[in-house]
């Protein structure tokens, strides 16, 4: 069901790789709700997955950008500026990757290297698109950005490894480029706290099945799904949240609020 929530509203989302994706989710949804976006990853996995199948249906150009490499952030706001003829109404970083997790290494015993690479491409990364952004002056006064977290940012838990650091550090760039650019551009930055979620991401989680079946048992309104998430971040999108930034929001079933024990 459509709301016409983002009518007239253009934006770029990050993080499109398949189906599984929260981003192709968030994408979709904001075309039904009457936006026009522009679909942007890294050349490997534009080749890889199906972001170009989407991109057919929506009608939306992939662009292609290292989300650590600046340059290609500047190429990939020009590109989206010039495609809109102007400002841009939303951004949703959806990007995430941990070298120390694929290859099973726990947190106890992190390569270096690997953390680095880590933090950079799920954490920095969205440092570097705000202030790619905000150099360029590419955000609409009332735009929104939205970046995807997790509840490991907040509180321990094991078998996320140093992911648990990156969302801890999305969280900070949240509330510290929040107060910039809502002081000094009327734009909201916030970060999303969604549910665990079967992605190509989520099945690099050990244990992934049964965290997902006991956190679904223990939430009241049981696990949010991509689609659930989706619809969270429209309203993020929409003028309907006008004074809402430098939050970590929760879709979560309410997961984040009780005790494992209720
Ligand atoms: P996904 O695997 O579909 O998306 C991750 C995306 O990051 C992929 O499209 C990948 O190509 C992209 N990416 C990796 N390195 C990149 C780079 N250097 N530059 C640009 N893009 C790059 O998985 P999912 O789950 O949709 O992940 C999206 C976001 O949601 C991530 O930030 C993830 O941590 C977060 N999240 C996922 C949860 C889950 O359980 N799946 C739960 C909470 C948050």
């Amino acid at each position: 069901m459509s709301y016409n929530l983002l009518k007239g509203k253009r934006g770029i989302i990050t993080g499109v790789l398949n189906e599984q994706s929260i981003a192709w989710q968030v994408a979709k949804r904001a075309v039904e709700e009457g936006a026009e976006v522009l679909l942007t990853n890294t050349p490997m996995a534009i080749r890889f997955g199906t972001i170009n199948q989407l991109a057919a249906t929506i009608n939306s150009p992939v662009v292609a950008a290292d989300a650590t490499s600046v340059s290609d952030l500047e190429h990939l706001v020009d590109t989206a500026m010039e495609h809109f003829g102007g400002q841009l109404d939303f951004v949703l970083h959806s990007i995430g990757m941990s070298p120390n997790i694929r290859k099973g290494i726990g947190y106890e015993a992190l390569n270096y290297d690997f953390y680095a690479k880590t933090l950079d491409i799920s954490a920095m990364s969205y440092h570097k698109l705000l202030q790619t952004l905000y150099k360029k002056d590419a955000l609409s006064k009332g735009a929104s950005v939205v970046a995807l977290s997790y509840i490991a940012g907040d509180r321990a838990m094991r078998g996320y490894g140093d992911m648990a650091d990156a969302k801890a550090m999305l969280q900070s760039i949240t509330r510290n480029f929040g107060i910039i650019f809502a002081q000094e551009k009327g734009v909201r930055v916030n970060t999303v706290s969604q549910s665990p979620t079967m992605t190509t991401a989520g099945q690099g989680i050990e244990g992934m099945t049964e965290m997902i079946d006991t956190i679904d048992r223990i939430s009241p309104l049981g696990n949010a799904s991509a689609t659930d998430c989706a619809d969270y971040v429209i309203t993020l999108f929409s003028d309907l949240t006008r004074k809402i930034t430098m939050q970590t929001l929760y879709s979560d079933g309410g997961y984040s609020s009780v005790l494992p024990i209720s």
